[in-house]
């Protein structure tokens, strides 16, 4: 048996297979729905199984490779991220200049070149970045520039205490950069696969589908649906989330649909927050 998570993002539904919580923010991460989640794979969730995660976003995958290839390293680079900040903050304080310091700070790193970076560099300063930046929110412009601003935050936690534990857990994991239907395309009878997709948008304002420069398109969205059938035909047990529209409905009318509830994360676009539902499908035997 086999555990697929094509769209890792921060990884809550993996780590949570080693009883450790992600080391760094994603935007819709599922640390809250994580009871919901497993219990919709039914008993073989605790079944050791080879793990396989991947995502789009290559910036992104690389972290994972350096967290479990170059723990050590990362987190001393990391460790000095985490003075600087802390510096940073109390100097503007005590200088009476608020958080402008570490404002400084932020925007001087998120204007680095990644390209002239080491990996182990690369994953640090990305690391940094989502952890100061507003909302926790990975977003880059056409170019894949990353272009979220400043975050304001007088504690920031750069460091995660479980940043060892995660890259032990990926030392079970293959790692890779793709595709969802290219990186699930082994997947076969008794397998499992956790799909968490930019979700559809249920307005105009809600409409962020950024992680990638490529975006997330409603044609990608009947390409996910149409995969999730076609796995569950394989014999494989999917469940993905998706948000609470007519369109995901429709897209899932083979499947068991559930309406869960949740506290909305990320307010990027709306600046609301509050409570809100979303769907988790259910497909093939549990
Ligand atoms: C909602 S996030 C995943 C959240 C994650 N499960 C967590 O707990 O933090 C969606 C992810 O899909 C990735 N993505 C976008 N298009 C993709 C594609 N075509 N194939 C695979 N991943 C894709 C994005 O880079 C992003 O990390």
């Amino acid at each position: 048996m086999r555990y697929f998570e094509p769209f890792i993002g921060g990884g809550a539904v993996c780590f949570s297979r080693y009883g450790v919580p992600s080391p760094f923010k994603w935007t819709g991460g599922k640390r809250r729905l994580l009871p919901e989640i497993v219990a919709a794979f039914g008993d073989r969730w605790t079944h050791r199984a080879d793990c396989h995660i991947s995502d789009m976003n290559a910036d992104l995958i690389n972290v994972y490779h350096v967290m479990r290839d170059n723990n050590d390293e990362l987190r001393e680079r990391l460790e000095a991220y985490q003075n600087l900040y802390d510096l940073a903050v109390h100097e503007g304080l005590s200088r009476g200049h608020g958080l402008d310091c570490a404002q400084d700070l932020f925007y001087s790193i998120r204007a680095v070149d990644p390209t002239g970076l080491t990996q182990v560099e690369q994953a640090a300063r990305l690391i940094f970045l989502i952890q100061t930046c507003f909302n926790g929110l990975y977003r880059v412009n056409q170019r894949g520039s990353f272009n979220t601003p400043y975050g304001k935050y007088r504690r920031a936690t750069i460091v995660a205490p479980t940043l060892k534990l995660c890259g032990q857990a990926l030392r079970d994991c293959h790692i890779a950069q793709g595709d969802f239907e290219v990186t699930t395309s082994g997947a076969s009878d008794g397998d499992l696969v956790y799909f968490d997709p930019p979700y559809i948008p249920i307005s105009a304002t809600s409409a962020f589908t950024g992680y990638t420069a490529a975006g997330f398109t409603m044609a990608d969205q009947e390409r996910l649906a149409w995969w999730f059938t076609t796995l569950v035909a394989r014999g494989a047990t999917c469940v993905a989330s998706n948000a609470y529209s007519p369109t995901v409905v429709s897209l899932y009318s083979e499947h068991t649909l559930y309406a869960l509830t949740t506290q909305r994360t990320q307010a990027a676009m709306s600046g609301s927050r509050g409570a809100i539902q979303e769907y988790l499908i259910v497909g093939g035997k549990s």
